[in-house]
C-alpha cells in the first residue's frame, strides 16, 4: 500500500486516436531526418493540457477529483495539428496554427482548480503541442509545413503519471474521463 511519502509526477493530457497517431508517426520521421534528437516512443505521443508536477499520495485524490469535475463541465472539440516546429530547447513538435478557445478554457480551468486547491501548477503560458523529438538540433531554417494535417479529438481527459527513466520519461495513464456531462442511463 502506498505511503504518503510516495510522490507522483502528474499531468493532464489528451491522447490521439489511431489516424492522428499514424500522422504523428509520419511527422516524427520527417523531423528526425532533418533535426536529429531522440524520438518520443510510439504510443507515447500526447498533448498536455495542464502539467501538475510532483504530488503526494493524499493529493492524488484531489487531482483526480479536479479531473473528473472539469471533464464533466467541458465540451468536446478538435484541434488541427498543421505545423511542425523545433524550439530552442531542442523540443521538436507538432502544433496547431490556431488554438480553439475551448481548449484554452479547458487548460485554464484545470490550472485554476489546481491553484485553488494549493497544488502545483504550470505558470508558463499554455502552448499546445505534441512532442515528437527531444534534444533535436534547432537550425536557422524552421521545419517546412507538413503536406497534410491531423485532427486531434479533445473528447477525453487523461490523468497521466510520468516516470523518469534513463532512456527518457515513461507515461502511464491513471484515469480517463470522457468530456461532457455523465449520463447515468436513467
Ligand atoms: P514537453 O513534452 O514539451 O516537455 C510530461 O512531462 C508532459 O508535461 C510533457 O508533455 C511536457 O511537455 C509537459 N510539461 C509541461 N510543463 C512541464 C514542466 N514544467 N516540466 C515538465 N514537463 C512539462
Amino acid at each position: 500500500m502506498p505511503t504518503d511519502s510516495a510522490t507522483y509526477r502528474l499531468f493532464f493530457a489528451v491522447w490521439p486516436d489511431a489516424p492522428c497517431a499514424r500522422w504523428l508517426d509520419e511527422q516524427v520521421e520527417h523531423l528526425h531526418h532533418e533535426y536529429g534528437g531522440r524520438q518520443t516512443p510510439p504510443r507515447q505521443h500526447h498533448l498536455t493540457l495542464a502539467f501538475v508536477g510532483e504530488v503526494s499520495h493524499s493529493q492524488l485524490a484531489i487531482v483526480e477529483a479536479i479531473g473528473r469535475q472539469i471533464a464533466a463541465q467541458a465540451e468536446p472539440c478538435r484541434i488541427k495539428l498543421d505545423k511542425l516546429a523545433v524550439w530552442p530547447s531542442g523540443i521538436g513538435c507538432a502544433a496547431p496554427t490556431r488554438t480553439p478557445a475551448r481548449i484554452r478554457e479547458l487548460a485554464c480551468a484545470l490550472n485554476s482548480a489546481l491553484k485553488t486547491q494549493g497544488l502545483p501548477y504550470e505558470e508558463r503560458r499554455f502552448r499546445p503541442h505534441v512532442t515528437l523529438l527531444r534534444k533535436a538540433t534547432p537550425a536557422a531554417r524552421a521545419p517546412a509545413a507538413p503536406d497534410s494535417f491531423a485532427l486531434l479529438k479533445i473528447d477525453h481527459l487523461s490523468l497521466v503519471v510520468s516516470r523518469l527513466t534513463r532512456s527518457g520519461p515513461l507515461y502511464q495513464e491513471l484515469r480517463r474521463w470522457q468530456l461532457g456531462p455523465v449520463h447515468d442511463g436513467s
